[in-house]
């Protein structure tokens, strides 16, 4: 069999160990010739690629970031996308196709599988929103270096009795914000699925500061914003592909929180520090237990669909069941948290 592989979107920490271990089950096991596209889609459709041999994977395990290189480019962003798509995969001789990507890429890699082309997914993000599988790969890594900083944030806003609102990833979803201020004891959290009341914020963090209490930490997901008519906000706008640009809800938080309560307050934006670095073993298990699935996958011909996590036990789900909705933060899990904040 020869399968080509490639990262597209977000880059996250835990990709390459999904393509060490596609490589290894691939060539050692079965026997298979592996390539990998460069640049994710972009690779595909410009039939930009190298092989990947055990050498090629030496030592990747515990690396960060993706050997491949990712971009933002879709197949839908050109006319002949798909058609160009298709054509590399004949030109190539590829069976199968293994794309590792989150929201975007995953609806990519649906359209390609309906166009006819071999597809198994393989779904990633540090945001865990992919529904059909209990866990992304990446969100254990990202929640640790999360829970690190707020830590450590403790620590100095105590010494300057300030209010620190810090901003983590999460453009639809806020599960990174609700573990990690699980995980480091924040005083508040605030998640896209549930608008924020700015006068119910300030009076969260104000009774801490009645109570005696020198210092608060509200963990934000950059996704989040005010209910409607809550406070004046900047949405922001959108990247060259459509994606959230936010203006800062940290940023605005922390001005309207310092003028309500005449306390100090500062934003603290996380950014792209909580993709980099290396992996947490959970992380590296389970996207060594995805590569290894969508290798059998493959061989067992069965397309248009992707890895999950069920439980315990790693399943295959349809791609096009995956893309529907994404899985946000259920009311009872926020609940849950709030009473220990
Ligand atoms: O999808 C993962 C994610 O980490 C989001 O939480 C975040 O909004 C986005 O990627 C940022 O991506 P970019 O690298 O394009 O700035």
């Amino acid at each position: 069999m020869r399968i080509g592989v490639l990262t597209s979107g977000g880059d996250c920490p835990g990709l390459n160990a999904v393509i060490r271990s596609v490589v290894h089950r691939a060539v050692v096991d079965h026997g298979d010739e592996v390539i990998g596209f460069h640049d994710g889609w972009k690779g595909l459709l410009e039939a930009d690629y190298r092989k990947l041999d055990l050498d090629a994977v030496a030592g990747i395990l515990a690396r960060g970031g993706t050997i491949l290189g990712s971009s933002r480019v879709q197949p839908a962003h050109l006319v002949d996308g798909v058609e160009r798509a298709k054509g590399h995969v004949a030109e190539l001789g590829l069976d199968a196709i293994i794309p590792i990507g989150g929201e975007g890429t995953l609806k990519a890699a649906n359209l390609l599988a309906q166009a006819g082309l071999p597809i198994v997914g393989v779904p990633k993000t540090i945001d865990n929103d992919i529904a059909s599988t209990d866990v992304t790969f990446g969100f254990d890594t990202a929640v640790g270096v999360a829970t690190e900083a707020l830590d450590r944030l403790k620590t100095t806003a105590e010494s300057h009795q300030r209010v620190l609102i810090v901003e983590v990833m999460g453009r639809h979803t806020g599960w990174i914000a609700l573990h990690s201020g699980m995980a480091a004891g924040a005083h508040a959290i605030v998640v896209p699925e549930r608008p924020f009341d700015i006068e119910e914020l300030t009076k969260r963090v104000g009774a801490r500061f009645e109570a005696g209490k020198r210092f608060a930490i509200v963990v934000v997901a950059e996704g989040a914003k005010p209910r409607e008519g809550s406070m004046d906000f900047d949405e922001g706008g959108k990247d060259m592909y459509g994606h959230e640009r936010f203006a800062g809800v940290a940023r605005q938080l922390s001005v309207e929180l310092e003028e309500r309560l005449g306390k100090e307050a500062r934003p603290v934006i996380l950014g792209h520090v909580q993709r980099g670095g290396t992996p947490t073993a959970y992380d590296r298990v389970l996207a060594t237990r995805f590569g290894w699935h969508a290798v059998e996958a493959a061989h067992r011909g069965e397309f248009g669909m992707m890895t999950a996590l069920r439980g315990t036990d790693i399943t295959m789900v349809p791609l096009a069941q995956a893309v529907e909705t994404l899985k946000t933060v259920p009311e009872d899990r926020y609940e849950e948290a709030e009473t220990v904040l």
